[in-house]
């Protein structure tokens, strides 16, 4: 028999997508309603655009930049840092990365060791256990409490520590449950990794993304959390910058040139263009944060009454962040959220993502993102109502 290609056990181990496979099945869907991609349909802001236009003008993109990335935009990070995550940093304390999720893959590499349980708050973003898989780590998912809106189990933690346990992973506001955790539950995973000497590693992604009161905390506000931090964050979400793959993580001195290592052979350095125009975002006028998230949480509210129409068949937990709610499917069907998906795709015309894609706590459920335009919120749910008839 003819050998297969020589693929590592790491890479194998890694399962498909689910959200890659919903947008190829939903290419062969006639005018399908589109809920599953967690990415901003906004366009970048003009004033951040012309920042890199005028960079490029200049001649200032051709090379690289240092690894940690340009000293102007390390400086403006500190100062935002400060103001918005009451965190105090230096710029040798920030590490200018591609997006988050490089930020986060290095930050992984740097800490796990073959074989070392890395938590996860579960369910919780895919992308988070397939980097703790390549870095040969062993995920452990621990449940969070859906009838409390999806709140840490502080108990749950702190039994799922074992001697291999290296750290926790986690973001909030969260993806895919919209869930912000409080700063007392945050205070309290912080105590505990502080009493294990774990490292905590966050993904603040949606930081800006909070609604009816609710407050974004930053885990590195806390000094004793100095030397066992590590928090990751992006211009993606914030600025509407997907596709400029930027983002930046800040944690101690003595820790990053230790990420760095391994930064360098994943990126060498963020893309010097798209650091231009983060330095344009930092800089310039930041009303545009604010109208993205009045769109949110106006688009979320939509989402929920519609919701609360189909009471038959989803329940749900109002997010308080992010721009992502994970229904429960009431329905026998929903059993197998792969199979459901696929089903309501198929013949309802709308595409969602399984909710098994976030761990296996999320299995019954579906991810549905309101990152979109209102009309297609009304269109998904107009369409469901047709098809749970
Ligand atoms: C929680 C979370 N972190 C990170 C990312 C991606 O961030 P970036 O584009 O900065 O790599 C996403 C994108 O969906 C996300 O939901």
């Amino acid at each position: 028999m003819a050998e297969g290609p020589k693929i590592s056990e790491r890479v194998g181990k890694i399962s498909k997508s689910a959200i890659h496979e919903m947008t190829r099945l939903s290419k062969d869907v006639d005018d399908v309603a589109f809920l599953s991609w967690a990415k901003p349909t906004s366009d970048t802001p003009d004033h951040i655009k012309n920042g890199a236009i005028s960079a490029i003008s200049e001649g200032l993109v051709g090379g690289y930049s240092e690894n940690a990335g340009l000293p102007e935009l390390r400086e403006e990070i500190v100062k935002k840092l400060k103001r918005d995550n009451h965190v105090d940093a230096e710029i040798s304390q920030i590490m200018v990365t591609v997006g988050a999720i490089e930020g986060l893959a290095a930050a992984v590499l740097a800490v796990v060791d073959p074989g070392d349980e890395v938590i996860l708050p579960s369910p919780t973003y895919s992308t988070h256990v397939r980097q703790v898989v390549i870095a040969s780590g062993k995920p452990v998912f621990v449940p969070t409490n859906e009838e409390k809106g999806f709140a840490l189990d502080i108990e749950g933690i702190k039994n799922a520590i074992t001697a291999r346990t290296k750290a926790i992973l986690f973001c909030s506001p969260n993806n895919p449950t919209g869930t912000v955790w409080s700063e007392d539950q945050l205070r309290e995973v912080a105590r505990i990794a502080l009493e294990h000497n774990l490292m905590v590693i966050t993904d603040e992604a949606y930081e800006y993304f909070t609604y009816d009161g609710h407050e974004h905390f930053s885990i590195a506000s806390i000094p004793e959390m100095r030397r066992n931090v590590i928090s990751c964050y992006t211009f993606t979400k914030t600025y509407a910058m997907t596709g400029w793959r930027i983002g930046y993580l800040h944690a101690d001195e003595e820790i990053i040139p230790q990420i760095n290592k391994a930064h360098i052979p994943l990126a060498i350095c963020a893309p010097v263009v798209s650091q231009y125009a983060a330095l344009a975002a930092l800089k310039g006028p930041q009303d545009c944060v604010a109208r993205f998230r009045e769109h949110y949480l106006s688009a979320r509210n939509v989402m929920c009454e519609r919701l609360d129409r189909l009471s038959s068949i989803f329940t749900y937990e109002k997010p308080s962040g992010s721009y992502l709610m994970f229904p429960k499917i009431l329905l026998e069907e929903g059993k197998d959220s792969i199979t459901f998906c696929k089903m309501l795709l198929k013949e309802g015309g709308v595409s969602t993502t399984p909710g098994i894609a976030f761990g296996p706590t999320g299995q019954g459920h579906l991810r549905m993102s309101f990152c979109v335009p209102e009309e297609e919120i009304n269109k998904a749910f107009d369409k469901m109502e047709v098809y749970f008839r």
